[in-house]
């Protein structure tokens, strides 16, 4: 049997001889970049670690870029490579004293719920805009999350140096479509397309960018008061004052408690192909973006820093490295030092974990690491039974509450196709139910034999299948259902709702009960006519 191991995926290698947690909690900011595929994300991802001087580990990044951009079936590929994006989990880099854990959300296109649950483990997240097309489809739906879990959130709006629209259209679309108030902390001087710097609304200075060949290098940057600014820039800074005024008459200043509260969004204006805005981007996050703090435990009492190590498991992924076939469960620290080699009980079944084997993960690099503090994220290898939602503490037990899932969207009816491979089909899908990778939704009557896959979007199918074929030996074919929403209910509720045509309830392996409905018209109709049966909204549960 093999020991579980720990593996670190961002590590105190900037730190190693401070011990303090609470000190080194404070030194901490971690965050998680929110996109509409194509807004630049990966781009910015880049850029961050240039300006955090941690260009050495690019490589890694621009690998999970081309995948990111390829169609389902490449990505599929690097799904099988294991590329970065589904492997790196966190991006740390030192910058100013502080040490940076950019958490990465899965870079493929589709919607899954796991960049709910990397979310579930920020402190904070950067919302980044296409300037051509401002607020879209999957960007609204990300920042629902950040709101539900009150993020503070940063906006920056991305490819300034292209054609766009205009500063205050975007700003208008943010505080429209988001309902929460814009706060620009920079403001473009230059149209969308001619950008020439920005000015520092605190200060008023103008930070004029210079261009480097496709933003390989630091973007030189000059600081030019306002007098010479207006004599060097003239038409393009008169129009950007008539903007600034404009603010101001609105009183569209930066307030600190209603961005930590998720009720305000501070926004900078930059390119990150160019580098234009980027370090000012960083230094907002730096300055904005809460330290770790001491996090509620289920009975809403907080761990403090300085208590012994705990965390919560984020996210679980299998057979990252196909050379050892292992499991490793991402959690957050949220209290204490983790040490190499410390015993850790799993809070859920009260097992000990020995921690012999530290690493960090960086791609598909491990290295050897020796502690963490609050606010990074330690990898669990081959931790049992470890699921996502999970406490591990050392010392004095607590248990963090669980990360809530998702209503699903799209469901399909999982079937194996050789008949004789059916206890490997039972196998793989109760593991993928036990990553999350999808839920598993069972007919009290049928059972096993042919579950309904539920999936937040449906990419999550495309890894399920793949998996049950290549890591199981369970060749699967789905077929489509009439379902399209879902809700939970409850014992009482479920046989009426069951006798209802377009309606179906199923359990999942929690024991949960879900409705699922043909159409959202069926539901409203349902919640209008039968107020006296259960149908709950969206968010809830504690799956798995
Ligand atoms: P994503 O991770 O959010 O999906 O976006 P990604 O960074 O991959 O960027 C998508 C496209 O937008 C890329 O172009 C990228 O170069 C471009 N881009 C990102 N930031 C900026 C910016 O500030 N200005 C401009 N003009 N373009 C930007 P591509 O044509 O798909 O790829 P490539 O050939 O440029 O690499």
């Amino acid at each position: 049997m093999s020991l579980p191991r720990f593996a670190i995926s961002g590590s105190t290698r900037f730190a190693e001889q401070v011990q303090d947690p609470v000190a080194e909690a404070a030194r901490r900011r971690t965050f998680a970049i929110i996109s509409h595929p194509d807004a630049g994300k990966t781009t910015l991802t880049e850029k961050f670690l240039l300006y955090g001087g941690a260009l050495a580990r690019e490589a890694g990044a621009v690998k999970a870029r081309q995948g990111r951009r390829s169609a389902t079936s490449d990505w599929m590929a690097l799904e099988q490579q294991r590329g970065i994006s589904i492997t790196s989990t966190v991006l740390q880099f030192p910058y100013r004293e502080r040490v940076v854990n950019l958490l990465d959300t899965p870079g493929h296109r589709d919607f899954s719920e796991d960049t709910y649950r990397v979310l579930a483990a920020a402190d904070g997240a950067v919302m980044v805009l296409d300037a051509a097309k401002g607020i879209e489809a999957q960007t609204l739906k990300l920042f629902e999350v950040c709101r539900q879990r009150r993020l503070p959130m940063i906006s920056f709006v991305n490819k300034w140096d292209r054609p766009g629209l205009e500063a205050i259209e975007l700003l208008d679309d943010i505080e429209r479509r988001l309902d929460i108030v814009a706060t620009p902390l920079t403001w473009p001087v230059g149209i969308a397309g001619d950008f020439r710097g920005v000015i520092d609304r605190r200060s008023g200075e103008f930070i004029r960018f210079t261009r480097t060949a496709r933003g390989a290098t630091v973007a030189p940057e000059e600081v030019i008061a306002p007098g010479r600014a207006a004599g060097e820039e003239s038409t393009a800074w008169a129009e950007a004052q008539e903007g600034l005024g404009l603010l101001q008459a609105v009183g569209a200043d930066f307030d600190e408690e209603a961005f930590l509260a998720g009720e305000a969004t501070p926004v900078l204006f930059g390119s990150a192909l160019t580098n234009f805005g980027v370090r000012l981007l960083l230094d907002a996050v730096i300055d904005e973006v809460p330290a770790p703090s001491p996090r509620l435990d289920v009975t809403a009492a907080p761990r403090p820093l300085d208590a012994p190590f705990s965390g919560f498991v984020f996210k679980v992924q299998a057979n990252m490295d196909p050379a050892h076939r292992d499991r490793i469960a991402f959690l957050r620290v949220c209290s204490g030092r983790f040490e190499r080699g410390m015993v850790v009980t799993h809070a859920r079944t009260g097992k000990h974990l020995g921690t012999k084997y530290a690493h960090q993960v960086f791609g598909q690099e491990r290295e050897t690491v020796e502690a963490a503090y609050p606010g990074d994220v330690v990898g669990l290898v081959n931790a049992g039974d470890v699921r996502i939602g999970d406490s591990i503490y050392a010392a004095e037990p607590v248990d963090f509450p669980g990360i809530p899932s998702f209503a699903p969207e799209h469901f399909k009816v999982a079937r194996v196709t050789d008949t004789g491979r059916f206890k490997q089909f039972r196998k793989g899908v109760a593991q993928l139910d036990e990553e999350g990778v999808i839920q598993v939704l069972r007919d009290d009557d049928i059972g096993d034999q042919a579950p309904v896959f539920a999936a937040v979007g449906p990419m999550q199918f495309e890894v399920a299948l793949h998996r049950l074929r290549n890591e199981f030996g369970a060749p699967v074919e789905l077929s489509s259902t009439r379902y399209t929403v879902s809700r939970l209910t409850d014992e009482e509720s479920a046989p009426r709702l069951r006798s209802m045509s377009g309606v179906d309830v199923l359990r999942r392996s929690d024991g949960a009960l879900l409705a699922l409905f043909e159409s959202p018209y069926w539901l409203d109709r349902l919640e209008s006519e039968h107020p006296e049966l259960t149908v709950e909204p969206a968010f809830g549960g504690n799956h798995p």
